[in-house]
């Protein structure tokens, strides 16, 4: 039984095996084909915290594979009226696969550990892979290779940004991060994505200019994530010098992209200029959600095309 926690969890044989089927079913999505990999199969999505991408994107990919999605918010009593090793021994009976969004890492781990089914991360704390994998599929697919190129992060080295970081040591491609000195990954965090990316090139600054001179992507994402909303005020001066406007974007590599993994908060870590400007792939970023969460069911629950 396979569970995605996190990106720890593939070799870069597993994601190009996932990037081939989610090619496929991709192409077949816009020639109008749905093929029923799934029929008869349930993946409950159970969520902590809010989302549009995530949910409506597994949502409608297991609709398009013949399957049935269960969305369970906080009726079920998740955390609240039983322990998560029951919540999780208990609903894995009923259903092929769980998909869950919570605000702890550890939340996820404890549900995969007792669960009789496959777990996938949808986002918490620690990584949001579902993201990672969208994203680094997005990139090859506008830059049509993955080895070799730069990733640059310009802000807060969160979530979003481990998950990719990892995807990128995975894939072969070098990852730059700039975030200020308070914000930085610890020794150990560092240590931790090394040991599950051993090939990774990381550079870590302060500078936004040096994340974004190599690269062929210029990623951000908001400076607090969901559950640090006290810290926003705090965070909105701290990360004041690392907004993506169009005069970083001009340092970095002709033909660079812009990519955010959305929700934006627009004239905060990016400009209106920028994130409508035509070097953003928000959209298709956003788009390949869908087909890259379809590819991950289809190789996880064993039925590709
Ligand atoms: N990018 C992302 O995960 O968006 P949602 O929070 O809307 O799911
Ligand atoms: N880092 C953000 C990502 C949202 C998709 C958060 O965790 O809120």
């Amino acid at each position: 039984m396979k569970h995605l926690m996190t990106l720890a969890d593939l070799t870069d044989t597993e994601i190009a095996h996932i990037f081939a089927i989610t090619e496929d079913l991709k192409m077949k999505f816009a020639q109008g084909l749905r093929e029923p990999l799934l029929p008869g199969r349930v993946i409950a999505l159970l969520f902590e915290k809010p989302s549009l991408r995530t949910r409506v994107s597994f949502e409608a990919g297991i609709g398009h594979l013949g399957g049935t999605a269960m969305f369970l918010g906080a009726d079920t009593g998740f955390g609240k009226r039983e322990s998560l090793a029951d919540f999780g021994r208990v609903l894995s009976q009923y259903v092929d696969a769980l998909v869950v969004r919570a605000f702890r890492h550890t939340t996820v781990c404890e549900l995969a550990e007792h669960a009789a089914c496959s777990v996938i991360n949808g986002l918490t704390d620690f990584g949001h892979p579902c993201q990672a994998m969208a994203d680094l599929y997005t990139i090859r697919e506008l830059v049509g290779k993955l080895k070799g190129s730069t990733l640059g992060w310009v802000g807060d080295a969160n979530n979003v940004a481990r998950s990719l970081a990892l995807g990128c040591g995975k894939v072969g491609m070098d990852f730059v991060i700039a975030s200020p000195k308070a914000y930085q990954w610890s020794e150990d965090e560092i240590a931790w994505i090394q040991q599950h990316a051993p090939n990774l090139n990381l550079t870590v600054t302060t500078d936004p200019v040096e994340a974004v001179s190599d690269a062929v992507a210029v990623y951000t994402d908001v400076w607090a994530s969901m559950g640090q909303e006290s810290e926003q005020q705090q965070r909105a001066r701290d990360f004041a010098a690392y907004q993506v406007n169009a005069q970083l974007m001009a340092r970095a590599q002709k033909g660079a992209v812009f990519m955010h993994c959305l929700p934006a908060r627009r004239g905060e870590e990016v400009t209106d200029e920028v994130i409508d400007g035509s070097q953003s792939v928000v959209v298709q970023q956003a788009a390949n959600r869908m087909h890259a969460q379809k590819g991950i069911l289809a190789w996880m629950l064993g039925k590709t095309p």
